[in-house]
Formats: C-alpha cells, structure tokens, sequence
C-alpha cells in the first residue's frame, strides 16, 4: 500500500486560485515519482463564502480540517471584506486553534534570480525567520471606549507567555543545530519596549544556555531591518515575535529577489493537529485573474509540506527543480522578469519532478 496523506486544500481568494492549482499539479508529479498518494479535500472558504454566507468558512470548519495530515492554503483576502474580517475569520482561527505556534519562512536568493542587491551570490542569501505565530502582538485584548467622542481611544495588549517565547525558541535552536552555520539571531526592541521584550531577551539567553555550539546574537528590529538588506549573508535562522517575524518574512524574500517565490509553514511540531503551508504574498487583486501570478511560493511551501509530512526526498526533488528552472533560464513570470504564466511555470516544474 503507498503512503498516504491527507490534505485539505484551500485556495481561498485572489491568485491563490490560480497559483494553489500549480503547487498540487507539482505536488502530484512529485507523488507519482515517489510512490505516495495525497488524497485532497477542496473547501471553496474565501471571502466569497463570506459575501453569501457572513463567515469566512462554517461553524464546524476547524473540525472538518482537523480530519486532515496537512492544510495546503493559497490566499485569503479580497477588497470589499475588511482584511482584519478575512485574517480572523479563517486564518489566526487555523493558526490558532491548531496551535501552530512555529511560521517557518525560508529565504534563499535562488539561482539566475537578480536580487535588489544584484552583486550578492545564492551563498549570500539564505536564511529562514521563525516567527512566533499564536501570541505577541497579535492578541484579542484590548478595547475600544467612547467610540465617535473625543475621548475615544484603544487598547491592544501584548502577552508574551514563557511558554510561548521558549518553544518557539527551542524550534529554531533545534534548526539551527540541523544547518551548516549553526548561527541564531534573535529579533527584539527592549530599548523601547520596555516588558515584553526584556522578558523576551531573557528567555533567549536562558535558552542559549542548553545549546553551547549554536552561534547567538540579537538585534534591535529596526537595524535588524537595515541589516537583512546590507548584509543579509550575516544571517541563518532568525527568531522573531509575531509582528517582528510577520514583517522581518516580507522583508527577507523582498532582498531575494520576489515575494512571489516566498514560501511559508505554519507548523505545530507535536504534530496533535494539522499544519498549514501556504505562500507569504496575499490575494495579490491587482494582478488576479491574469493568469500571470508567480506560483513558485505556492510550489515552494508544498515542498515544505512534504518535508513535514516525511516525504524528504519528494521535498528535495521539488526544491532542486525550482533551482534549476530559475538557473537554467526556464519560464518565469513577469515579478521575475519573463512573460511566462502561471500555468507555464507550474507545468514546466512539474515536469521537471516528474522526470528528475
Ligand atoms: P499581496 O502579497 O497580495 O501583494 C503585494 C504585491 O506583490 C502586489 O503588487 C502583488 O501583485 C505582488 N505579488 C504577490 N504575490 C505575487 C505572485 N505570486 N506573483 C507575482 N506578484 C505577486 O499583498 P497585499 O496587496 O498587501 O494584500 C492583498 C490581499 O491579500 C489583502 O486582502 C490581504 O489581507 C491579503 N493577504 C493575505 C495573506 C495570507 O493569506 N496569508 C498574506 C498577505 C496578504
Ligand atoms: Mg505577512
């Protein structure tokens, strides 16, 4: 019997639609290659469900996901819905919920790709943000008083639980021991915030502790920021908060060239419930239903997905065929500087893994 994984599929909106299709038209041919079968739930959720229905997915959404090994998802997010009504109606809720406490986001300068920083080398460039993904910033307290008065205002508080901040530090400690460089850096503020991140900073040292041949050092988040772009070969894996990582995980694929080949993994390492694979970018409405999205990101994080699910060799085959597509001048779409489409691109890697 070939292994099998079971993965809900949620292209959601936008050029998720067009660039989710890509990633499973890959994922398949490296499945077939491999001998492993992934059996695929579709759920439409996308803020079109939210227009006919007022939410983002059902009732009993999460639970019909957590049937599943994996979460493949494309974008949510469309103009008409606020983005704070997409976001928590359906991702931090998956985030959440299925405790998906580590957002892995790879960052490599691929070859034959012109990065911003055009003389740097793929050696240069590759780094992976772990960002905090359940707390931080991001949290549901606070409040808003005298609404429409002058003496309006709001409240968003921060939690940072040691909990929270040790396992996601623990993760990418056991990361870095796995690379080369074995170098961790840690993303803070405690100049000017002036509890949480303290606390944070104390944390990481106290967990340094236990890893003695890892490389440590910090930064302040806004020349940590100058730095990502000036020297980003400084830098292995990088832990973060919630906010620091969310922003640090735009920035990274930026200095390498295009967010559209930026992948992500929202990870709950105990593996007690789904986790979820999906590109950085969003919806992307300005260039939507063009068929001209980059679906490389898409690909990317099925690659991550099936370095999850214990498919490392499928995972391999995949990254190695986007390296040498971008490096033996295949199609690429215009982020990259070609004209291909979404669907060129996704067939020609497809092929590539198929044949190996
Ligand atoms: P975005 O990532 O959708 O687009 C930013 C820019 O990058 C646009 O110019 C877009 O054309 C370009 N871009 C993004 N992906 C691309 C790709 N694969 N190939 C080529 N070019 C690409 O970010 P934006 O515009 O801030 O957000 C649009 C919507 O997406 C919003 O509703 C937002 O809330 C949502 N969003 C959802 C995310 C998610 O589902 N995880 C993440 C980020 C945004
Ligand atoms: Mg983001």
């Amino acid at each position: 019997m070939a292994r099998k994984h079971r993965i809900a599929v949620i292209p959601g909106d936008g050029i998720g639609k067009e660039t989710t299709p890509e990633g499973l038209r890959v994922l398949d041919a490296a499945a077939r290659r491999f001998g492993f079968e992934l059996e695929l739930t579709h759920y439409g959720w996308s803020c079109e469900t939210y227009a006919q229905t007022g939410k983002m997915m059902p009732d009993d959404g999460l639970e019909q996901l957590r049937a599943h090994d994996s979460v493949f998802l494309g974008a949510v997010g469309w103009p008409g819905v606020p983005d704070n009504v997409s976001l928590w109606g359906l991702l931090i809720p998956m985030r959440r919920d299925f405790d998906q406490y580590i957002s892995l986001r790879p960052c490599r300068l691929m070859p034959g790709v012109r990065s911003p920083l055009a003389d740097r080398m793929p050696e240069d460039i590759d780094f992976v943000v772990v960002r905090e993904n359940t707390e931080g910033e991001y949290s549901s307290s606070g409040g808003r008083m005298f609404r429409g008065t002058e003496r309006e205002f709001v409240t968003q508080e921060s939690v940072f639980t040691r909990q929270g901040c040790d396992r996601v530090m623990k993760y990418a400690f056991e990361l870095a021991m796995k690379r080369p460089r074995k170098k961790l850096t840690s993303a803070t503020k405690s100049n000017g915030i002036t509890f949480t991140m303290p606390f944070w900073d104390e944390r990481f040292a106290e967990m340094a502790k236990g890893y003695p041949d890892i490389k440590t050092d910090q930064f302040h988040v806004d020349i940590l920021c100058a730095h990502f772009v000036q020297h980003p070969d400084w830098f292995d894996v990088v832990v973060a908060s919630n906010l620091f990582g969310d922003i640090l995980s735009d920035l990274g694929p930026a200095v390498a060239g295009s967010i559209g080949i930026a992948p992500s993994a929202n990870i709950n390492p105990e593996r007690n419930h789904p986790s979820m694979f999906e590109p950085v970018h969003g919806s992307a409405p300005d260039i939507a239903g063009k068929g001209i999205a980059n679906p490389i990101a898409q690909i990317w994080s099925g690659a991550l997905m099936l370095e999850h699910l214990g498919e490392a060799e499928a995972a391999a085959a995949v990254t190695q065929a986007i390296e040498s597509l971008l490096a033996e001048g295949g199609p690429r779409t215009r982020d990259l500087g070609g004209n291909a489409g979404t669907v060129d691109v996704g067939k020609a890697l497809a092929e590539v893994v198929a044949r190996g």
